[in-house]
């Protein structure tokens, strides 16, 4: 391809560096090596003159920056969730939108089952205590938490991450699982999987550990506020790999300390990367910064489809993981 007629795209995070090299073999790229996260107006003028763009969940994709940037044509996000877009907006304008999905289920999900047994296991709070030097002696009940195995696993929302973390209990724990989702499976995959449908109040009476792996929306906004909590045994713990937001988080936090549930393990937050105050004072809650598809193999996966989506939509190619695939073949 020509220099002159090249498009131009941002990349609008750091990324490996070989991508940027791949991606010069076809664009004009404005890079963001610093890796400063722009507010919108920053991202806005960064933006301008560009047809496509590399985001990760930290960059918003609203009606706002799409009318203020018209040659935009493609969004492309490093990350299977995208309630950091709005979709509806960019399919009106015929902007495509791509995700990474797949590549990083098995890699979530392991991190998903780590999260609750470091919960359940309390893991976390004593490795604090050790440091701390509270060790002085062993004692019978010394952070004695809950038995993972055999206990009842739910899961609130069953996609691809939520029956990888299914199989995980079923299989590898002997847990019973139960779980709520928006549809039911099929019964050949509910046995492939060992997992029982359940209404959402069921799940949350019975589950003795919950993880909420379902996608942030209007819809699923504070789906585990005060009420929900009420309805969990004291003994229970709830993980979040998720999205902030769909736990009500103050709401959690005075749960927490009031021992309404014993404990819970949380990836994501609302408002994020700020946190409420509340949950940092609490000994009974993992604390963790959005880490749940990180692994080097898999965020390199991730890197990979995002940008093979940002170069086949711009040079008239098929986008592999189109999530509004209706605007496809984009306007010139
Ligand atoms: C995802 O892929 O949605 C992860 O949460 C990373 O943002």
């Amino acid at each position: 391809m020509s220099t002159a007629r090249r498009p131009r795209v941002l990349v609008a995070r750091a990324v490996f560096a070989e991508v940027l090299a791949r991606l010069r073999g076809y664009f004009e790229v404005e890079a963001n090596e610093a890796d400063e996260v722009w507010p919108q107006p920053e991202l806005i003028r960064r933006l301008q003159g560009c047809a496509g763009c590399f985001i990760t969940g930290s960059e918003r994709i609203d009606a706002t920056l799409l009318d203020a940037c018209p040659e935009l044509r493609a969004a492309c996000n490093m990350a299977v969730g995208y309630n950091n877009v709005d979709l509806a907006a960019c399919t009106a304008r015929g902007v495509l939108v791509s995700n990474t999905p797949d590549v990083l289920t098995e890699t979530t999900a392991d991190f998903g089952f780590a999260l609750m047994m470091a919960t359940a296991r309390r893991i976390a709070e004593g490795e604090r205590f050790l440091r701390a030097g509270r060790w002085t002696k062993w004692s019978y009940d010394m952070l004695a938490g809950s038995d993972v195995h055999g206990a009842t696993l739910g899961i609130l929302g069953m996609g691809r991450i939520g029956q990888a973390i299914a199989r995980r209990g079923a299989l590898g724990f002997r847990m019973p699982v139960i779980y709520h989702n928006r549809s039911r499976l099929d019964a050949a995959l509910e046995r492939q999987l060992g997992a029982r449908y359940v209404g959402k109040d069921e799940l949350l009476r019975g589950s003795d550990h919950l993880v909420l792996v379902l996608p942030y929306s209007a819809e699923s906004h504070h789906a585990i506020g005060a009420a929900e909590l009420a309805l969990m045994k004291p003994s229970a713990t709830l993980t979040n790999i998720a999205r902030g937001g769909i736990v009500d988080d103050a709401a959690l936090a005075t749960a927490l300390r009031e021992r309404r549930i014993a404990a819970a393990g949380l990836d994501v937050f609302e408002n994020e990367p700020q946190l409420h105050p509340a949950l940092l004072e609490l000994p009974n809650v993992v604390l963790l910064p959005h880490i749940g598809s990180a692994t080097e193999a898999t965020r390199r996966r991730m890197v990979g489809i995002a940008v093979d989506n940002l170069i086949a939509a711009l040079t008239g190619g098929t986008p592999p993981t189109p999530v509004n695939p209706q605007v496809l073949p984009l306007r010139p």
